[in-house]
């Protein structure tokens, strides 16, 4: 097969920017090892930027503006009071609740029925000659291997990827946290019409959505739990203890249809582009989950990725790829620092002394009590424009 442009991973990052390519009069093949049915079903963050949704919109794929639910802030609580953040007032923005599986099974759809060319259930990819001319091989479902030639390579192969290796002399920035969290997917009515962000003297939890009928919590854990360790009753009492406070505040109670511990973790490589293979989404940094940065971080890749290749391979302009990296970075960087923040304001550090706890309270309190403070948070949560 010949195509302009060989995209390693069909998730969410792949499919749109195959979306958008197609939109562009570009034609691309994508490619995953794992099945169609897999991704669909594998849990993931929640909440998309305002920006993501118009990206989504723009490409034709609005179930998000129907299924999907406009919140327009969030709670933040702590000693037992909750806070809330006000996104309309407070930068004239909200943003959705709608699962990553859905963002999957609508793109995959739409691309399905633009004539998208996307082969799942490969294995044994093998991407070469990114220098020069690219040639992506693999083996499909019934053993035979195939070979397509590229004009670009796009890696968006998530945290695990394997396109990664082939930027030789990057730079890899790694943070690890001495913390995970334990997620639930629970059969019950909604505990609150908005997410609340807690922290606890136990540690962090989060209290979202996802139906009428289904919700989806997460509380700090340590990384090596078991959840087989935990039951309904152990989790739930762990739950309502770290919500708990002076306003009798309690969670809908319901069988836990699914439970996972998260990976938690920060990591940028750079630089983003090795000759004619560029990388976007978590293959090129990954944040820890707190503030759901990961989807939006990759579709606002994926945005700039679209323009760049356009620029590059239909109007000619070759430095379009050496913009690249300097371009994506600046948010990543930003997403980098927001999450990390998040992340470090509500989470219990282990062998915190007292002045760390009293010290975080502290900024929570100014955080809530400046409506400066206050904005600074909402801009980052409902995301950053595109720029
Ligand atoms: C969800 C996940 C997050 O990491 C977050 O910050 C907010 C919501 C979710 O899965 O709904």
């Amino acid at each position: 097969t010949r195509t302009q442009v060989a995209i390693v991973g069909g998730g969410p990052a792949g499919l749109m920017l195959s979306r958008l390519l197609h939109l562009a009069g570009l034609d691309s093949v994508v490619i995953d090892n794992r099945s169609a049915g897999t991704i669909e079903t594998t849990h993931r963050a929640g909440i998309l930027e305002r920006d993501s949704v118009r990206l989504l919109v723009d490409a034709g794929v609005d179930r998000v503006l129907t299924d999907g639910q406009r919140h327009e802030g969030i709670a933040l609580r702590f000693g037992g009071v909750s806070h809330r953040i006000d996104f309309e007032a407070l930068a004239g923005s909200a943003c959705w609740l709608y699962p990553q599986t859905d963002v999957f099974v609508d793109l995959h759809r739409a691309r399905t029925a633009d004539g998208g060319d996307l082969r799942y259930g490969i294995s044994d990819t093998e991407v070469t000659d990114v220098l020069t001319a690219p040639r992506v091989r693999y083996t499909d479902a019934d053993g035979r291997r195939h070979e397509i030639a590229a004009r670009l390579v796009v890696g968006a192969d998530g945290s695990r990827s394997g396109c990664r290796a082939l930027v030789t002399a990057a730079t890899q920035y790694f943070r690890e946290y001495p913390f995970a969290w334990f997620g639930v997917l629970v059969q019950a009515p909604r505990s609150a019409p908005e997410l609340i962000y807690t922290r606890a003297a136990r540690g962090f939890a989060l209290v979202s959505q996802r139906t009428a009928t289904v919700q989806r919590l997460y509380f700090q854990c340590d990384p090596a739990e078991n959840p087989d360790d935990w039951s309904d009753d152990r989790i739930w009492a762990e739950l309502q203890g770290r919500l708990a406070g002076q306003d009798g505040f309690r969670l809908q109670e319901g069988p836990v249809l699914e439970r996972t511990v998260l990976p938690f973790r920060s990591f940028v490589q750079a630089p983003m582009r090795h000759g004619r293979l560029l990388l976007a989404g978590d293959a090129a940094h990954t944040v820890p989950p707190t503030g759901a940065k990961g989807l939006n971080l990759a579709l606002a890749d994926v945005r700039l990725l679209a323009e760049t290749i356009e620029q590059a391979l239909v109007r000619n302009d070759a430095t379009a790829l050496e913009r690249y990296t300097a371009r994506a970075l600046e948010r990543v960087w930003r997403a980098q620092h927001f999450s990390y923040w998040l992340t470090t304001m509500l989470h219990r550090a282990d062998g915190a002394s007292e002045f760390d706890e009293q010290r975080q309270l502290g900024e929570l309190t100014s955080l809530v009590s400046s409506r400066a403070g206050s904005a600074y948070l909402a801009e980052g949560y409902t995301g950053w424009p595109a720029r």
